[in-house]
């Protein structure tokens, strides 16, 4: 944002507040500055601060509830079931085949709604899952920056304006008239799981929210909000968090993101989709044209240093000499340069300078997030020999527990993640983990135990306290998120019999 804008801003105060959103939630100039203007006055009024600029920046800059308020207020929550019929037939015919030659029939499939509104996406979502026959077999997550869309989305009532698509037919069958509105079925409202998340904070890809793994995302009409550094660094999150073989769809207006990630781009009818590969897997996604990825750059391999260990650990490759550019400033080196890679999604430069320290059982384990993100099974196996060489790391069986869920390996997922337990019984992010994998695996009554440990341990600390390991999140949201999954596992146990 810039103060020279043509238009004839009110108060410089708003141009300040919008560099500040600009800065700390990547979102474009807005395009419309009356809107944004009215917007502005709205969030201030209600805390307080009207034409109060310098208190309402200070803050927006202290309380992140604040901010997101804001944030509601410069983009917009218009969505409708079934928008862009064409997407859903898209998942049943190409993904969801797919899915099953690669998975098997008995796959559990993980679906994410990113930037969901008031919730018409998500559950669109799992009626399609629904009608597929997949009705025991899915995780639909729904999340937004918009609280206040997230619990119109749970209560999931409707009106006639969200069924203006051509398709919205398709959840008739599940919306029961109630006055002017309809409510929406149990069975569909509880198949799908709520959360708040801000796409433009690097707090993900993380299993704290569930948001790992995906075989399917629609993230779309929330892209085209974004700066170009928030979208390079969203798109490179996005590709993070697709399991091999998962596909992204994005909206018919949102920036292409085929150059800021390695994803397949696909070509369809109807516009692109991104899938993330399996490395060798050459069977074509049925009837589309593909451009190939962009050419990694090459990884180089695990490099095994010998040592008198039976078994001698991998270590990732040492850094190669940096050239010396005396022009430009100095990126951080060592951890802190590899933490940093890490957060802005520059997996290889993370690898490089976090593989040179894996004496460090830090670095370890930066460098084994970073090659997760590009070649899953190497980091299973960087993150297994790591976690030999640091049997006391806590951390490295936590991201190998983590790892090997997201390949779907569910017994070896669950030792690993005992192992961390008993490294450290009131890892409260373990104790979740250990309740997804139970409850995959159909012990719900294990399931259940895990997830009200997760809690109990999260709510002796005050809510603002962020918890180990998980990735910024605080002790009263991940509270809220095991008590949520451990209500949703006994909801649907009472609707089962
Ligand atoms: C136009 S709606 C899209 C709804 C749905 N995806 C669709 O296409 O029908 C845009 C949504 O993006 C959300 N949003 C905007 N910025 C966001 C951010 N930084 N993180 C997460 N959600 C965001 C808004 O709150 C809004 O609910």
């Amino acid at each position: 944002m810039s103060s020279d804008a043509p238009w004839n801003w009110r108060h410089p105060g708003y141009v300040l507040v919008l560099d500040l959103v600009a800065a700390r939630a990547g979102l474009l100039p807005p395009s419309c500055p009356p809107a944004a203007v009215e917007g502005i006055d709205r969030a201030m009024a209600r805390l307080g601060l009207s034409n109060n600029f310098d208190a309402y920046r200070t803050r927006l800059e202290t309380d992140p509830a604040a901010l997101d308020d804001l944030l509601v207020e410069l983009t917009i929550g218009e969505t409708y079931f079934f928008r862009n019929p064409e997407h859903f037939d898209f998942v049943r015919h190409e993904v969801l085949p797919n899915l099953r030659r690669l998975r098997g029939e008995g796959h559990v499939v993980r679906a994410w709604s990113a930037g969901c509104a008031s919730g018409e996406e998500p559950y669109s979502l799992a009626v399609l899952l629904m009608e597929e026959g997949y009705g025991e077999r899915m995780e639909v997550r729904g999340t937004d920056v918009s609280r206040a869309a997230l619990a119109r989305a749970s209560v999931a009532s409707y009106g006639d304006w969200s069924l203006r698509g051509t398709d919205a037919g398709r959840m008739r069958p599940f919306l029961h008239p109630e006055g002017k509105r309809y409510t929406l079925a149990p069975e569909v409202r509880d198949r799908v799981h709520f959360g708040y998340l801000n796409l433009a904070e690097d707090s993900w890809p993380s299993p704290a929210h569930g948001i790992w793994g995906l075989d399917l995302i629609f993230c779309r009409n929330v892209l085209i909000y974004f700066n170009r550094g928030t979208i390079e660094a969203v798109a490179r999150r996005l590709h993070a968090a697709l399991a091999e073989g998962g596909v992204l769809i994005t909206g018919p207006s949102d920036p292409p993101l085929g150059e800021y990630a390695p994803f397949e781009t696909l070509v369809t009818d109807w516009g692109i989709a991104y899938h993330r590969p399996t490395p060798g897997d050459t069977t074509r996604l049925h009837s589309l044209r593909r451009f190939p990825a962009p050419a990694p750059t090459p990884l180089e391999p695990l490099r095994l240093e010998p040592t008198p260990a039976p078994r001698p650990p991998a270590v990732l490759p040492p850094p190669p000499p940096v050239p010396v550019t005396p022009a430009l400033p100095a990126e951080p080196e060592g951890l802190e340069g590899a933490k940093q890679a890490l957060a802005r999604g520059d997996w290889h430069e993370a690898a490089r300078l976090a593989g040179a320290l894996v004496e460090e059982p830090g670095a370890a384990a930066v460098a084994v997030r970073a090659l997760a993100n590009l070649d899953p099974l190497a980091a299973v196996r960087a993150c297994a020999e790591a976690a030999e060489r640091h049997p006391l790391a806590v951390e490295l069986r936590y991201l190998e527990a983590m790892l090997l869920l997201g390949l779907g390996r569910l017994q070896e997922s669950e030792r690993a993640v005992r192992q961390a337990l008993y490294l450290e019984p009131s890892l409260a992010v373990a104790h979740l983990m250990l309740g997804h994998i139970l409850r995959r695996q159909k012990d719900t009554e294990g399931a259940r135990r895990a997830f009200r440990t997760a809690e109990s341990l999260c709510a002796t600390l005050p809510p603002d306290t962020p918890v180990f390991l998980a990735d910024g999140e605080r002790a009263g949201r991940l509270a809220q998120v095991a008590r949520d999954e451990r209500t949703r596992l006994e909801a649907h146990e009472e609707t089962r019999g």
